[in-house]
């Protein structure tokens, strides 16, 4: 293991932000599944696909972490949330999943700035950015949402919604530097 470049504090925060990108995947798989269930397979399959981009963001944690000298702690995930009530239920629950994550990001980054922890400060740069995409493009499914529900064939649109999704990009429109 090398010098620990992270002070305590940071290592802790860092950690606790690594379980809860499992939590969020946690939230995407329960989602996923649910939507399954419920004949709704190209929200799933969009679901399921970014449950794995939440492990992503934990192992991206997990590595930064290492690779600076702390010590990753693979600790307990807490229990998904219970089923949403219907599919925009679903949307608008995944949505404020993601603002509180990006709430918790910001943190990360106000206290590396803080403390001029520069690498760090850089390392959450990144995941700022994939909050604004990720809010983004979840938005992006609500309008969709809200435009099929209210029109007088509200369900053949779900339904038209529904089988779109099933080849949905997991990136927003937003363009994006290359990732580091
Ligand atoms: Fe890793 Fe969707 O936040």
């Amino acid at each position: 293991m090398g010098k620990k470049r992270i002070s305590d504090k940071m290592e802790k925060v860092l950690n606790t932000q690594m379980t809860r990108e499992a939590y969020q995947a946690q939230v995407y798989l329960s989602y996923a599944s649910w939507a399954e269930v419920n004949s709704f397979a190209g929200i799933a399959n969009f679901l399921y696909g970014h449950m794995h981009e939440e492990r992503e963001h934990m192992f991206k944690f997990l590595k930064y972490i290492n690779d600076r000298g702390g010590v990753a702690k693979i600790e307990a995930i807490e229990a998904a949330p219970a089923n949403p009530k219907d599919i925009g239920d679903c949307l608008r629950k995944t949505l404020q999943h993601e603002i509180d994550n990006s709430i918790e990001v910001d943190k990360i980054a106000n206290l590396a700035h803080e403390e001029k922890d520069w690498p760090t400060f850089n390392f959450a740069q990144w995941f700022v950015k994939e909050q604004i995409e990720e809010e983004t493009l979840i938005n992006g499914i609500i309008d969709k949402y809200n435009l099929a529900s209210t029109e007088v064939d509200g369900n053949n649109s779900l339904y038209e919604m529904d089988r779109d999704l099933t080849d949905a990009s997991q990136e927003s429109e937003t363009p994006r530097e290359e990732e580091f």
